[in-house]
Parts: C-alpha cells; sequence; structure tokens
C-alpha cells in the first residue's frame, strides 16, 4: 500500500468514525417557520432536527453560522453570528445572539452538531429575512376610497365591490432584490407584471385593526424587468368591512372601507434603491368584476366586466379614479409572522343531481370550507348561482335555516366565447353541497373541484386504530379542525358568525396541536386576545371583539391561559407566557375582584355549555339535573387557572407572585370543598360528572375523597348515562383523560366507541363528514346547529394522541415523552404518529388476548419513559432479544402491572407474551 494509499484510508476510517451513525440535521427553523421573510424579532429562536442511524443519539454540541450572504455562508464564514461550538443538548428554540439586525436583514443559516454517536457536517442552509421594523422605514402612504359607488349598498346585508389599484413604474437598472410590503384590508391579491404574488388566498390575517395591522413581505425579485413594470391590487372587504354594517351597531365593530399600504422596494446591483409607494399617483377603480364580496353572502362576479390587462404594464388607465389618501385604521403596523391561508386541498364532487329545470344539486361527499372552482363554456351574460349547504332537506333542496341569514350565494356572469373558469377570490363557504343554477348546459362532474382553504400549516399528526368508527370520528375532526382556521379559529365557516369565540378551543387546541402545526397561529390568537382587552382587565368571549361579548366569565376569557400552556408545553414556546404574562394576571385580578366573595366567583355565562338535550328538539337542557352551577365550574376554573399562574410565574422567575398564586389557589380549593362537596355522599354540587370531575381532575378534590368522587363521576356514566357522554364543552374538556388517568380507559373508550345518541359516534352513523355544534345536530332547532363546530371534541383529539397512543410530553417541547398506552379488551391496534419539535415521534401498538406488541420510534436528543404492560421485566423482550440483554434500555421499575424502561432515540419493537 502506498503512503498516499494509506492516508486515504486512515481518513476514511476517521470520517466514518465521525460520522457512525449517519448523524445530520434538517428541518431547519426559524421562529417555528421554514425560511421566514419579514419577521420583526431580532433574536429570533432557530430550530432544527437530528436524523441519524441507531439508538440513544444525543446532541452534545452546535455550531449555528448565519451570514450576510448565500456565499458567505457556503464560505463557513458567519459574518453575522458565528455560535461557535456551543456544548449544549439544547436543538430547539435557539436565540439568535448575533451581529444586530436591522430592517431588511437577509440571514443565511446553517447548523453543524455534535452527538455522542458522531458529527454532522453542515446542514442544507436556510434563511430568514427582518421587516420594517421602525416605524420610519415606511414611505408608502395609505389609500383607499371612504365610501360606495352607487353599485353598492351599505346596509344590512351590505353589497361592496372589490376595488382595483394599479400603478405603472419604470426600472432602469440591474435589479438585484425586489421586496413587497403589502398591507391589504380587509383581503388583498398582489399582482406585479400581469402575475398574481405567491399562492396565498384570503390574504390579510384578520386582527382587531384599530390595535394592529399586519404586513405581509414578498420577494418579488424575478417578477420584476428592466423597463415598465405595473404593480396593482385588488382589495376585498374581509372583515375590515364588516358583513354586517348597521346592523346590531353596538354589538359589532366596523372598521371602515377598504385600504392599503404597499412599499415596493426595488435594489440595485450598484447598491442604490427605488420605492414604489401606495400614494396619490396610483389610479383605481371599483367598476371590475367582482360587484359585491361579503364572507357571508358570498361574492359576485360579472366577467363581462373584466378589464383585460389591468394589472400589467400599458394598460390606460385615464378613465380610473385617482387614489384617495385615507387615514391608517390606527393599529400598529406589524409583520404577520403566523402562515398565510392556501389551497390546501382539494375534493372531487361525487354527484351532480337535477332538481328541477335548470336547478343541480351537487355533493362533495365531505363537509369542508373553501370554496368551488368551476369551469364552464356559455354565452356572453349567462348567469350562474352556486349555493351553498351542510345538509339538504327530504325534498332534495338545500337544508339552509340553519345558516341563518348568510345568503351564502357566489353569482358568475359569463363572458362568453372561450373556456372560463372562476372561483371566488375574498369569501369562503362552508359546504358538502352545492346548488348549481343557470349553468349553460348539464355540468359535469370534471367541470367542478372543491378548493379547501386554511391555513397553511403542515399535518404533523397520524392516528388510526382498528376501530372503525373511531377513525372515522377522527377523520371527522380533522376535517372540522381545518375548516375552521382562518387566520383565527373560528366557530364554524357557515353560517352568520364565523367568530373567535375563546371557549370553543380552551382545550380542543391542545388536541388540534397534535394534528397541526399551529403553534405560530394560536401565539398570533393569543396577541388577538390581549389586543381585546380593556383597561380594566375584563377579557371577551370572542377576540378579535368583532362582536361585542365582554360577558366576564371564566371559561371562555380562560382560554387566554390555557392556550399559553399549551404552547409552551407541545412547542417549548416560552415568549406568548413572557409577552401575556402581565395581561393575564390582570384578567385574574380583575374577576377576583370584581366576583370572587368567600373565594367563590360568583359570575358565570355559559354553564356546561351544550349538555346532551332532553328532547331532540332542544337546544340547551332544560333539565337541571342535567346542567351544572356556573358558579361551581367558574370556581373550579379560577383554581386551575391560579395553578397555571403559580406556574408562569415560576417559570418568570417571580417567586412572590407564585407564591401568591399558590395561596389564593388553596384558599379557593377549601371554599369550593367547603361549598360544593356533601361530606357524607362525597359529591359535588347536584352530583352531575362535570360537576365531580372539574374539582377532581384539577386537584380540588382532597386525597382522602378521590376514590369516591371518581367513583361518583363512574357510576353516573355507567348507570345514569348507560355509558354514554352526558358533559357539555366544559366538562368535555377533561373527560377522557380524566376517566383514563383515574383508570378507566375502558369507560373513556366506550364512550369514545358509541354510536347511539348522544356520541360523536351518533354524528358519524348519521352522515356527519365533520363535527356538529350539537350532540342532537340532526334534530335540533336550526337556530344554533352548525354541522362544522368542533368544540364538542372537548378532550378527544389530545385523548387520541396523548393516552390511546401515549405520546405524551413530559416538559415542554417533547424532549422527554411519557408513553402509558392502555390496555382496552376492545382496542387492538392504534397506529399513530406525531412531528415533535424534535422529530418524528411514532407509536404503533397492537394487543391481541394480552399479545402485546409494541413499535416505537423516538427522534435523537428526545428520550422516553415506556410504560408496558407486563408483571416482570423479563416478560419483555425487544426486537426478539431478552431485554435484560439489552445494555441501553433500563428498566427503573415494575408499578400498577407495568414495566416501566428509559429509552432513547431511535426504533423499538416490544414485545410481551401473554
Ligand atoms: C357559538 C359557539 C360559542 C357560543 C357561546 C355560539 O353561537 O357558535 O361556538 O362558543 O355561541 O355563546
Amino acid at each position: 500500500m502506498s503512503k498516499r494509499t494509506h492516508i486515504a484510508l486512515l481518513i476514511f476510517i476517521l470520517s466514518s468514525y465521525k460520522c457512525l451513525a449517519g448523524i445530520a440535521t434538517q428541518n431547519l427553523r426559524c421562529e417555528m417557520l421554514h425560511n421566514p421573510l419579514g419577521i420583526e424579532t431580532i433574536h429570533p429562536r432557530l430550530s432544527w432536527q437530528i436524523t441519524g442511524e441507531g439508538r440513544n443519539i444525543n446532541q452534545t454540541a452546535y455550531r449555528v453560522l448565519v451570514a450576510s450572504t448565500p456565499t458567505k455562508l457556503a464560505a463557513n464564514e458567519g459574518d453575522l453570528w458565528d455560535s461557535h461550538r456551543v456544548n449544549s443538548g439544547e436543538s430547539i428554540m435557539i436565540n439568535y445572539a448575533g451581529k444586530a439586525l436591522i430592517s431588511r436583514t437577509a440571514c443565511y443559516w446553517k447548523v453543524k452538531v455534535w452527538t455522542n454517536k458522531g458529527e454532522s457536517q453542515w446542514s442544507q442552509p436556510a434563511m430568514w429575512s427582518e421587516g420594517l421594523l421602525n416605524t420610519t422605514d415606511w414611505k408608502a402612504r395609505w389609500i383607499g376610497h371612504d365610501g360606495g359607488f352607487p353599485w353598492d349598498s351599505v346596509s344590512k346585508f351590505s353589497r361592496l365591490s372589490a376595488r382595483y389599484y394599479h400603478k405603472q413604474f419604470d426600472v432602469k437598472q440591474e435589479v438585484k432584490k425586489a421586496t413587497v410590503y403589502i398591507i391589504g384590508l380587509g383581503h388583498y391579491e398582489l399582482y406585479i407584471n400581469g402575475n398574481i404574488i405567491d399562492d396565498q388566498v384570503l390574504a390579510g390575517p384578520p386582527t382587531d385593526y384599530t390595535q394592529s395591522v399586519k404586513y405581509n413581505t414578498f420577494d418579488v425579485t424575478n417578477a420584476i424587468k428592466q423597463g415598465a413594470n405595473a404593480v396593482a391590487t385588488v382589495l376585498g372587504n374581509g372583515r375590515f368591512f364588516t358583513m354586517r354594517p348597521k346592523y346590531k351597531p353596538k354589538k359589532i365593530k366596523e372598521f371602515g372601507f377598504p385600504k392599503m399600504l404597499l412599499q415596493l422596494e426595488v435594489e440595485y446591483t450598484d447598491g442604490t434603491r427605488q420605492l414604489i409607494v401606495s400614494d396619490s399617483s396610483w389610479k383605481f377603480t371599483a367598476d371590475g368584476p367582482i360587484r359585491t364580496n361579503n364572507e357571508y353572502d358570498g361574492e359576485e362576479y360579472d366577467a363581462t366586466k373584466e378589464m383585460s390587462g389591468w394589472n400589467n404594464t400599458g394598460f390606460d388607465d385615464s378613465k380610473w379614479l385617482k387614489a384617495e389618501l385615507v387615514e391608517a385604521p390606527g393599529g400598529r403596523v406589524e409583520a404577520q409572522v403566523n402562515e398565510l391561508i392556501k389551497v390546501m386541498d382539494r375534493v372531487k364532487p361525487i354527484s351532480i343531481n337535477q332538481l328541477k329545470s335548470g336547478t343541480w344539486i351537487m355533493e362533495m361527499g365531505q363537509n369542508f370550507a373553501g370554496w368551488v372552482k368551476m369551469h364552464v363554456k356559455g354565452k356572453r351574460g349567462d348567469k350562474i348561482t352556486l349555493r351553498y349547504a351542510e345538509t339538504l332537506q327530504p325534498n332534495g333542496e338545500l337544508y339552509v335555516a340553519n345558516l341563518r341569514d348568510a345568503k351564502v350565494t357566489d353569482v358568475y356572469t359569463l363572458k362568453g366565447g372561450e373556456d372560463e373558469s372562476w372561483r371566488p377570490a375574498f369569501v369562503y363557504h362552508g359546504f358538502r353541497y352545492v346548488e348549481i343554477s343557470g349553468y349553460p348546459g348539464r355540468p359535469e362532474l370534471a367541470d367542478f373541484e372543491g378548493e379547501v382553504v386554511y391555513d397553511a400549516m403542515a399535518t404533523t399528526g397520524h392516528f388510526e386504530t382498528s376501530n372503525p368508527l373511531i377513525n372515522q370520528v377522527y377523520h371527522n375532526a380533522y376535517w372540522g379542525i381545518l375548516s375552521n382556521y382562518k387566520g383565527m379559529p373560528v366557530d364554524c365557516p357557515q353560517r352568520n358568525e364565523r367568530m373567535p369565540w375563546l371557549g370553543d378551543r380552551a382545550v380542543g387546541s391542545l388536541g388540534e396541536s397534535f394534528v397541526f402545526a399551529n403553534g405560530n397561529l394560536y401565539a398570533k390568537w393569543l396577541d388577538d386576545i390581549a389586543q381585546s382587552q380593556k383597561p380594566d382587565g375584563a377579557i371577551p368571549d370572542v377576540a378579535p371583539a368583532y362582536w361585542n361579548y365582554y360577558s366576564d366569565n371564566m371559561t371562555w376569557p380562560g382560554t387566554y391561559i390555557l392556550v399559553a400552556d399549551m404552547l409552551y408545553r407541545q412547542f417549548a414556546d416560552k415568549a406568548p407566557v413572557e409577552k401575556h404574562y402581565a395581561s393575564m394576571k390582570k384578567w385574574m385580578d380583575y374577576m377576583r375582584i370584581k366576583y370572587m366573595k368567600d373565594y367563590i366567583v360568583t359570575k358565570d355565562k355559559y354553564g356546561d355549555w351544550c349538555v346532551p338535550p332532553e328532547s331532540p328538539e332542544l337546544i340547551h337542557s332544560k333539565d337541571s339535573s342535567r346542567n351544572t352551577n356556573g358558579q361551581l365550574i367558574a370556581t373550579a376554573y379560577y383554581y386551575h387557572l391560579s395553578g397555571l399562574m403559580q406556574k408562569f410565574a415560576k417559570l418568570l422567575n417571580k417567586p412572590a407572585d407564585a407564591q401568591a398564586f399558590a395561596v389564593l389557589k388553596l384558599r379557593v380549593g377549601n371554599a369550593f370543598n367547603q361549598k360544593y362537596l356533601d361530606k357524607k355522599s362525597f359529591r359535588y354540587a347536584n352530583n352531575t360528572v362535570t360537576a365531580n370531575l372539574l374539582p377532581l381532575y384539577f386537584g380540588i378534590t382532597p386525597v382522602a375523597s378521590s376514590k369516591t368522587v371518581f367513583k361518583n363521576i363512574v357510576d353516573k356514566i355507567a348507570n345514569d348515562a348507560n355509558g354514554h357522554i352526558s358533559t357539555g364543552v366544559i366538562g368535555t374538556q377533561w373527560l377522557m383523560r380524566g376517566l383514563t388517568e383515574y383508570g378507566r380507559p375502558d369507560l373513556a373508550y366506550r364512550i369514545a366507541s358509541n354510536d347511539d345518541y348522544p356520541s360523536w359516534g351518533y354524528m358519524v352513523k348519521h352522515g356527519a363528514t365533520t363535527m356538529w355544534e350539537l350532540w342532537n345536530g340532526d334534530t335540533a332547532n336550526p337556530a344554533m346547529n352548525s354541522h362544522n363546530h368542533i368544540m364538542l371534541l372537548g378532550d378527544l383529539v389530545a385523548w387520541f394522541y396523548q393516552d390511546l397512543a401515549g405520546i405524551k410530553t413530559v416538559n415542554e417541547g417533547f424532549k422527554e415523552m411519557v408513553m402509558i398506552p392502555p390496555v382496552i379488551s376492545q382496542l387492538n391496534t392504534v397506529n399513530a404518529s406525531y412531528e415533535t419539535p424534535y422529530g418524528v415521534v411514532k407509536s404503533s401498538w397492537t394487543n391481541n388476548n394480552g399479545h402485546f406488541t409494541w413499535h416505537i420510534t423516538v427522534p435523537p436528543n428526545s428520550k422516553a419513559l415506556v410504560y408496558i404492560p407486563a408483571g416482570t421485566g423479563k416478560a419483555v423482550t425487544e426486537s426478539g432479544h431478552a431485554i435484560d440483554t439489552i445494555k441501553d434500555i433500563k428498566l427503573l421499575k415494575i408499578e400498577g402491572g407495568r414495566a416501566i424502561f428509559r429509552i432513547g432515540s431511535g426504533s423499538y419493537i416490544f414485545e410481551v407474551k401473554s
């Protein structure tokens, strides 16, 4: 062997030693986003995932490089930040700590990690950019038109046409980079040289625009050319110009007419910059094809009014009006950091049947929120009307009674001649059926496609079991959850409501966080909630407070605190706790000072909302034995939320606050037991499941009584309710986990697998493809009966993942998990996965008469305690080997019929033979 070959071999051996486990990094994120543009935090948090073969991979050190250009990054020149080697196991939410970042800085970054199993190469590069951090960066002016036009009507059922804006400009030099910063209220579309910029829809997130208005940043370098260019926008109403102005003015918040702020910055290769900004040099018209757009009532598009080339160069805008400078909406101008809304999925219709001459009913096969994209060929002036509904009447017509006064009607007028295709721009519908009338000829299935529209968040969870009914319930939950994300979580997507009600997401948000990467959306929502807080501390039930509901209760506003805790636990996002602690505390103080008497909270509004009522047409039960005392609910929530505030105070290093909340909590708990716990029967109040469950689950119940209290719950469910659900929105938030944690997962499973009234399965049996607002959604009064509402899910989805699959974090962000799958004789298989911040966790188990097999994957840099149903460690094998022969799996103890092992990352197959 020559000396050269010798050295080469040595290098090879050394490098393969270094990367024995093929260590690499992937999925680089900045502020939980992939390559975000225009963020505003100057110490953004960076996260990565580690991959590698084998087990027990733990990061021991990292090095992050951040460079101002891709070339510098490629040359390993971290001119913005070189963290150097940091000995640390932390791989998520690492604060950027480099040079001060200023407006517009583009940051290119990569990471390299060292682990106990070798080191990685540098990762693929990722990037982020800073937005406009100072108000003085904005040279653009707000433009709009504060009034309607003769064809508009600003009455209760407002009709307002879209506004089209246009501006031409010249680019004289070679462009290095071009960036648009835009706010279009309520919604906008942006075009450059005739091309739509990006694939977002319903752009511009809903906020209380007097508090905050969010801009989007787009890199449009490739859209700009040398010579003449045109930038153009269309403005729709969204929530800015409200759907029901002059309706109940006190109830509905109005913001005015659509307006826009746009700044296009073109950077030349010689370093100079040209700004094209919204100002009075722009031209506009409202006499274009979108004649009206109203989220409740629909959109009307007249293609005969299309203005050829309006969004491109060379368009003659001399007949257009001069853009007007208008007042700013009032809110702080800030970057949108939650995901944009996009077309996320497509649904093919399954049938089109003729209802009567010229009228057809199309079935999509799935209830969802979005719209129908239609292809058509016909005569100029032909008018097609599309109406949407969730169900049909027995006579085959649409059932629209439960949509209240929402008209949900889109009208398309053909320009004629060639093939035309259309979908609305600024409205969406919640529907499963579409009535088509006026379609030229026979509408065919291929002419229509449903576009499913929601915030572009990754689907992170997968869950299935051996029970097809539960799988369908999960399917319905999945479709219900995605339907109700629209830049904020709303209650329903179809009727004249679509409001961000807080109570609907109190605990549901936790279950949802397993299904979608919703961390940024919920963080944004907490800002909405904070912005809706009154100076005295009151938090409303709907935020942004488009509807005025400051009813002062614990359960709806309490979502503010519960969601902050969810973000911390699920995503390791501590920022919301830091940011909102003071407002949360203010609200807790407000409720205490105003409503607490002898440590009992005397104010409640909704009770245990929507318990299964005693008769089929009722919305709310009148039977007092089904309903739970409101003050009991409010006080129990105060106790629980004080506990979370105590935890937050500790986290933020505020020992005095933590102590004060601890003392308050104790006193509230004592008063609660004093008032509601019967010392003889150990029943709480009127002994509903909710009345017993809240104190038990929250830890108010004295330990000595907890067995009896739990027995009350079990008896109630098993005997009085015959194994069915009897709780409303409040009790159901803790029910499935409560039953499981106290030892009756079988009863939780029974509730989940029922298909008769009342149950989630009953909805499935009655044809539901989403979740209903009411347990009796097939028979109840239409006044409040949506078929796509997710509040009744309670903790069901959280239970699916945390308990049935056993994917549960111990601390923040799944650094360590505790996996305890229940043994339920009727359930053979659960197969689930979830993408944690560290990577994908898999948990699939089968249980055939005590023969238990469990496939687990734990991502690198994370670990788990696994609870295997076995009386001894010896009964357990892993990948066919006796467990005591495997050195890196540690048996910790045997407890309650479980062998508890600690495992590190990697894949495992545990088996216990019966
Ligand atoms: C909404 C609910 C909401 C409730 C509270 C209903 O109209 O649809 O989801 O939480 O009102 O009053």
